[in-house]
């Protein structure tokens, strides 16, 4: 299968963007999110889409921005930290290396600080960050061929392992 060299998912604080930044410059390849996909097709922030529109709207955004960043990109791919909810995106998942990014509730809350900017983390953020993640590892680890531990971790780290396992 041809599509992205590797697809990072995890939650929120995981370190998505900044691990597909070391091994997009590691391996000379193209970094795309579909977080920056969506906010750039759309002209308007991710909260904003939630506030105007809600969520369900924006599931619909990404479902859309995944499909087509595995069809048309060949580096590395950060996915939204909701994207693999979405049954169609974990069907869309199935054969490509994807990595499931590991955090544990005291540094994903550390990394988020006060949630700003992420619609999903307004009110109580501790409590919502380990709602998601209790709710959702279950779910990376399904569509994760490797799974990497992130705490106490340097993005470099982080990079370093999948390159060796991949
Ligand atoms: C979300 C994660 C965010 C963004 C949106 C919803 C989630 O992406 O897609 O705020 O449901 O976990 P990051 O994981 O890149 O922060």
């Amino acid at each position: 299968m041809t599509g992205p060299r590797v697809v990072l998912v995890g939650p929120m604080g995981a370190g998505k963007s900044t691990v597909a930044e070391v091994l997009g410059e590691a391996w000379g390849l193209e970094v795309r999110d579909t977080d920056q996909d969506i906010v750039a097709a759309q002209g308007r922030s991710v909260q904003d889409i939630f506030v105007d529109d809600g969520e369900a709207h924006f599931r619909e955004l990404e479902v859309a921005a995944v499909a087509k960043a595995l069809d048309e990109h060949h580096g590395v791919l950060a996915l939204g930290g909701g994207a693999v909810l979405d049954p169609r995106t974990r069907e869309a998942l199935a054969g490509h290396r994807v990595v499931f990014l590991r955090v544990g509730l005291a540094e994903a809350v550390k990394r988020v600080g006060l949630g700003t900017g992420r619609p999903l983390l307004l009110g109580n953020v501790r409590a919502r960050v380990k709602a998601l993640l209790d709710e959702r590892t279950p779910v990376y680890e399904s569509v994760a061929r490797l799974t990497v531990d992130t705490d106490e971790r340097t993005p470099q780290q982080v990079a370093e392992e999948i390159m060796e396992a991949l």
